[in-house]
Order: structure tokens, then sequence, then C-alpha cells
């Protein structure tokens, strides 16, 4: 089966991603082209497992491995240090050991979660990404940061571990429902609006885009900006935070109900009033951006029930702006952006206003 292969590749990292149709019925050999050692781990949530987990599994013991498949929940209650300890006794009761590899099968939750005991088990194996969800293939199965949830917030234990291999299988998609694809391209559109006006243009005049095409030219906007910085520390990876500080601060204040991309998308959208006033961000562009979202079913103005107060509560709570300082993405015009730290509080009141 043809495939399309991307290298990400940084300081000290260096994996590839195969995009394709089909793959996972192969990701045994792809692996075995890859990987020595018998005992693995497929990771995955019990609708993953109904869905893809014989056609890996099946591939694996094709190959010569011998994987043991552990459960998850679906959903965020997964990504807990419990869930982590239970995952990593049930390994070692089936023999891995620190020649032995780990297989995420599912979307962000499994990613975060099989990412994060490959990172600690035996001090560190591979991880291997066989992302299902469009936001797994062009977002969160990219980049390395794993992590769990704890009281305190989300995602506040974690280690850098990137994956020693992806395996985007495009088939998977048809059977994701509708609401799952649309928080797949709130991701792709935030990637255009920072880095790709063209893919904007092209999804906006519905050229006949391939997915996996769409797919690949996602992961390579990710892997050039990871590549550049995947310690998140000198500023480039912070530009994927594009409408995501407005955008958590919705996910918090709706209680996790609205799915990631939603809140992302009216993000976005607030983002784009900042830009306008901030960095020169062209109203036209803001309107192109509506009518983007909006064509992907994507919501650009807020419910009643959201108290926008409330949201800029959340925002002037969060522990990246206790010194008053805030850090925020503005696009001066569409496939640009930079971090700037002009934006006031201010500013962010006014853009949540006309949502
Ligand atoms: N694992 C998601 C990221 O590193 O961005």
């Amino acid at each position: 089966m043809k495939s399309e292969k991307i290298e990400i590749s940084g300081n000290g990292f260096r994996y590839q991603v195969l995009v394709g149709a089909g793959l996972m019925a192969e990701a045994g050999e792809l692996i075995r082209e890859r990987f020595a050692g018998s005992h693995c781990a497929i990771i995955a949530d019990e609708n993953c497992v109904r869905l893809f987990g014989a056609r890996v599994q099946d591939n694996l013991v094709e190959q010569g491995f011998q994987p043991v498949t552990i459960v998850i929940s679906p959903g965020e209650n997964s990504k807990s240090l419990k869930a982590i300890e239970r995952i990593c006794d049930k390994m070692i009761a089936a023999g891995l050991d620190r020649t032995s590899f780990i297989v995420g099968l599912g979307g962000g939750v499994v990613g975060d979660v099989s990412g994060f005991v490959a990172s600690i088990f035996h001090r560190g194996i591979p991880h291997i990404q066989v992302p299902t969800t469009l936001l797994a293939m062009v977002d969160s199965a990219i980049g390395g940061k794993t992590g769990v949830n704890v009281q305190s917030g989300k995602n506040l234990i974690g280690a850098f571990h990137h994956p020693s291999l992806v395996i985007a299988d495009v088939d998977a998609l048809d059977s994701l429902p509708p609401q799952e694809l649309r928080q797949g391209y709130a991701e792709i559109i935030k990637h255009g609006i920072i880095r790709d006006a063209e893919m904007l243009r092209d999804l906006r005049d519905e050229k006949a885009m391939d997915r996996a095409k769409l797919i690949c030219r996602n992961i390579a906007i990710k892997a050039q900006i990871v590549s550049m910085d995947d310690r998140d520390i000198s500023g480039e990876r912070a530009l994927l935070n594009f409408g995501h500080t407005i955008g958590h601060a919705i996910e918090r204040v709706a209680d996790f109900e609205m799915p990631h991309g939603e809140c992302v998308s009216l993000g976005m959208v607030a983002a784009c009033h900042v830009s306008i006033k901030r960095a020169g961000l062209s109203a036209e562009e803001l309107d192109q951006v509506v009518g983007l979202l909006q064509k992907f079913d994507l919501p650009t103005q807020l419910s009643r029930e959201i108290r926008r107060r409330q949201i800029l509560e959340t925002i002037r709570r969060d522990k990246k702006f206790e010194r008053g300082e805030i850090r925020f993405v503005v696009v001066p015009r569409l496939g640009s952006a930079h971090v700037s730290r002009e934006v006031t509080m201010e500013d962010l009141r006014e853009a949540i206003a006309q949502l």
C-alpha cells in the first residue's frame, strides 16, 4: 500500500510519520522493519479496541511480536496517575521489560496516556503512535508532549517523550462521527492561520484536496514548528497556542463539556479580534476565518449560558499570567503569527465581548 513518509527531527530526536490508507493492517510489518524485540503493549480505549484492535494485534502476532492489549476507558478520566500505575502493573505482569515498546492506538487521550507510560516504564521505552482521529493525526500524535491530569489541573504531570514512529491510517477516519472530525478541522484551520494562508484558500474554495495530502500538509506544519522548539522554550512552539488562551478558558468555564476544538474555534475568533487591534489583521481576514470555521460547523459565537466575565476571570487566574504579563499569539495577516507582549486584559475583554 502506498504511503507518504514525513521525517521529523530536532534536538536529539528523529522519527517518521507514515500516512496512508490501510496502514493499520500492516502495522506489524512497518514496526518489524524498524524494531527488534518481542513483547509489546497495545494501549487503546474500548472503542478503538472494538474497531481496530484485532487488526493491529493480529498483524503484530504475524510478525512474531507478543502483544498484550491494555484497555482504558474513553475520555479524560483515564488521564490519571492511578490509570498509569494500573497500566504499568499490567505491563510488568505481561513480561514487558526495557526492550519492549508500546503502541498507542486511539485519539488524544490514548496518545497522552500511552506516551507518558512509555516515558517512565523502565525509565523510557519506544512509543509508537497509531492515531485514529483527525485531531490526533494532524496534532496530538506529533510533538512529544505527554501527560495526565491531577486535582490541581490538566496536563500538569508529564514528560517530553517523542514517538519513535507514527502510523496514520486515513481509513480510520471513515468511522469517525462528524463531531469528532470537526475537532480536527479546528486545529487544521489554526495551522493555516499561523503558517499556511494558501491551505486556508484551498479549504475555502473546496479545491479537491486529497485527505491524506491534507493530513501530511498539517503534519509538516506542526513538525516544522516542533523541530525548532520541541521543549517549548524559544517561543516558536508557543505559536501553536493560537486561539488556545481564550479557548482553554472557555473549556474550563463550560466544565469541559464543550469539545476542545469548538472552544479553540471560539478562541481563534477572539484572537483574530485582538489581532485586528494589536497586529493589523484586516476585518476582511477575520470574516474569512469566521466563514471557514462555519463551513466546518465550528462555533464562532458564544452561547448565552457561558458568562463572558467568567472567561476573563479564568484567564486572570491562569498561573501563566500571574505576573500580569500576557504572552498572546497574534496574526498580522493570515499565514503569519508571532507572540505579542502588548496585549492587555482589556483587549481580551473587548474580544470576548464580540463573541
Ligand atoms: N503530543 C502533543 C504535542 O506534543 O503537541
